[in-house]
């Protein structure tokens, strides 16, 4: 299969995606997190060709995402007050609710669950191919535990070939995954970091909800080894580097000692700009080939945790 490159800024090009996904074929689309691999939600065959292109277990949910907050009931049932105060504090944006999964929703979607992840993403581009009330399913355009695309050139590079088109939006502006946060039961719980804090969700609902480092939840798909280059990745302190054997790669935002005998890159040392850049950073090492991609440890404050969650499982080997 040819894989198209359609142009954001080309409205013949948006208009080909539009009649791609109502054909049900996927398209690569930008959010502002990261690329989604898009197909019609409520097309089922579709949606089975989104686990094919990505090598992904079909046990694995994937999120839908919605152009109108009132789309949220035609996926949802039992929806509390509160996703309705979130949505209205963030969306569009990048926070995906997990509620109870409605009756008509295909469950090929949500990999058998009965829960369902729900979205608005705020991408002008994204939007617009929902205004027709259109809902899309959409993981990270990325292999299976391969790193996700912020660029359509990423999407084209590891996906090209699989999709029937990629619509090129430019860079991701977050650069990592939306927050997900689990309204099924009380207390209310993040499932994966994002851009969206636990403190601000917190405040938002005048009550706490659990970070994700509060505990421990398998569900399908929330693997230990995941956004992985094919290079191994190690977190690295710059203070105590390791012995240096073969060809080193190093992520780093601090100062580097002198005669180091590796090859570098300078990462941003605030922490917008280093989520935006992270997974590039990550896939621009990758093409050196080196024997080892060392990443510096990022700071451990809490608007970092997003950050380290996903730079500890590129590091896995689980
Ligand atoms: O920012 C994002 O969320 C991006 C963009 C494209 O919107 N999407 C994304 O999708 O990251 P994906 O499939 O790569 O990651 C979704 C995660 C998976 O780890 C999956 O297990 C979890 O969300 N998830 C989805 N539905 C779920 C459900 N019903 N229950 C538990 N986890 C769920
Ligand atoms: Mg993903």
């Amino acid at each position: 299969m040819k894989t198209l490159h359609l142009s954001a800024q080309n409205q013949n090009d948006i208009e080909q995606a539009k009649s791609l996904l109502a054909s049900g074929e996927l398209v690569a689309i930008p959010t502002e997190t990261v690329y989604g691999l898009a197909a019609d939600a409520t097309n089922p065959e579709a949606v089975k060709k989104i686990f094919a292109a990505k090598g992904r277990p079909a046990n694995h949910p994937l999120i839908v995402h919605i152009g109108q907050v009132q789309q949220l009931s035609d996926w949802a049932t039992e929806i509390p007050e509160e996703a309705y105060t979130i949505a209205n504090a963030f969306w569009p944006g990048p926070v995906t609710l997990l509620l109870k999964k409605s009756p008509q929703a295909n469950s090929v979607v949500t990999g058998g669950l009965e829960t369902i992840g729900v979205r608005m993403p705020a991408h002008d581009v994204f939007n617009e191919l929902l205004s027709s009330g259109l809902a899309v399913a959409a993981p990270s355009a990325n292999p299976y535990k391969k790193l996700s695309p912020t660029s359509a050139s990423h999407v084209l590079n590891s996906l090209g070939g699989h999709i029937a088109a990629v619509l090129d939006g430019g860079d991701c502006a977050h650069g990592l995954e939306s927050t997900i946060v689990d309204l099924t039961q009380r207390p209310f719980r993040i499932l994966r970091a994002g851009p969206i804090s636990a403190a601000q969700l917190s405040r938002t609902l005048g009550e706490e909800v659990c970070s994700p480092q509060a505990h421990n939840v398998a569900v399908p798909g929330n693997v230990t080894s995941h956004y992985q280059p094919n290079t191994s990745v190690k977190l690295v302190d710059i203070d105590h580097l390791p012995e240096v054997k073969g060809e080193v790669a190093l992520l780093h935002y601090s100062p580097l000692p002198t005669d180091l005998n590796v090859r570098t890159m300078k990462m941003a040392d605030n922490v917008a700009q280093y989520a935006h850049d992270l997974y590039r950073a990550l896939d621009d090492a990758d093409q050196w080939h080196c024997d080892e991609i060392w990443v510096e440890t990022p700071p451990r404050s809490d608007e970092w945790v997003a950050v380290h969650d996903r730079l500890g499982r590129a590091q896995s080997k689980l």
